[in-house]
């Protein structure tokens, strides 16, 4: 797809990706509606991108993600790219976390993403056309120790994702399904960036990201997982998991001490 005079909603548009990827998607012409829940830097992101929407609003529920997406259609007037790029993580030991940070990252992760779909979906079938790229992570399909909520939300995404394409396969809509591995950006608290440097966690830069997640909208991809080794042990899990229970266990007793907060 190009983006070109695209009417396109960002999600998650103040974040350490997001706020690149809104300037890309401007940059190459795209009409944009950028959606977050910072409003302050949203505000900022929106203020260096002249002729952008700037909508603020919480996607945890479903009545916000119905109120975003009108607000984005009234802008617009109509939608031909929804990019599901909001998220939020959590590293910690499954017995320390507790059911509010469940319930808001299933949400904000995985309902909202089907929400926002689920608003914008018959819009694009009227017209025949349209995309949804969303954003998963190599999480999404390799369960990590300490991120047992957030795998879970990102295998939904990924699951959702591909049930969705193979449900409008037979239209012009696409659906995109991104995974990417460690970045860098605020998501990711000091307690994993130093279990990242402990256990030698590969980290791309945002910068890179973004450019691979406009080629796979430009290229039309189904779905793509970045990064090697990362990117082969997501098929490896697969095939042998058991390979990688074994290949993962040191990292992991390393992982639990920094998850725990004892370093
Ligand atoms: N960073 C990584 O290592 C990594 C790796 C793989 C995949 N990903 C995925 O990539 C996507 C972007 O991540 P990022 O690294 O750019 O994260 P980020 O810098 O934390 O940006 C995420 C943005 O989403 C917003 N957001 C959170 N909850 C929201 C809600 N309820 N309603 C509206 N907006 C909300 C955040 O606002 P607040 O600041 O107010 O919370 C933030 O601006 C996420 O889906 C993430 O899971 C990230």
């Amino acid at each position: 797809m190009e983006i070109k005079d695209k009417r396109i909603v960002l999600t998650g548009a103040a974040g350490g990706m997001g706020s690149i990827l809104a300037e890309e998607l401007v940059k190459l012409g795209a009409n944009l509606a950028m959606v977050d829940a910072n409003a302050d830097v949203l505000t900022s992101v929106a203020n260096n991108l002249p002729g952008t929407h700037a909508i603020a609003g919480d996607l945890s529920s479903a009545a916000g993600c119905s109120s975003v997406a009108d607000q984005c259609l009234e802008k617009l007037g109509g939608v031909d790219l929804l990019i599901n790029l909001a998220g939020i993580n959590s590293f910690a030991a499954f017995e320390d976390e507790s059911p509010e940070k469940m319930e808001a990252m299933l949400h904000v992760n995985l309902l909202a993403p089907m929400w926002l779909s689920r608003a914008f979906l018959p819009v694009m079938q009227e017209n025949n056309a349209g995309r949804i790229v969303n954003v998963g992570s190599i999480f999404g399909s390799i369960g990590f120790a300490y991120f047992s909520i957030y795998s879970a939300s990102k295998f939904g995404l990924r699951g959702f994702s591909e049930a969705l394409r193979r449900e409008v396969a037979d239209t012009n809509i696409k659906v995109t399904y991104i995974a990417p591995r460690a970045v860098k950006t605020p998501m990711n608290s000091d307690a994993l960036m130093r279990m990242g440097e402990a256990t030698k966690m590969n980290m791309d830069a945002p910068e890179d990201v973004v450019k691979k997640i406009i080629s796979a909208i430009n290229n039309d991809r189904k779905d793509i997982y970045f990064g090697f080794p990362e990117s082969f042990f997501v098929r490896i899990n697969v095939l042998f998991p058991r390979l990688v229970d074994k290949a993962l266990a040191a990292q992991n007793r390393i992982a639990r001490a920094f998850a725990k907060g004892e370093k």
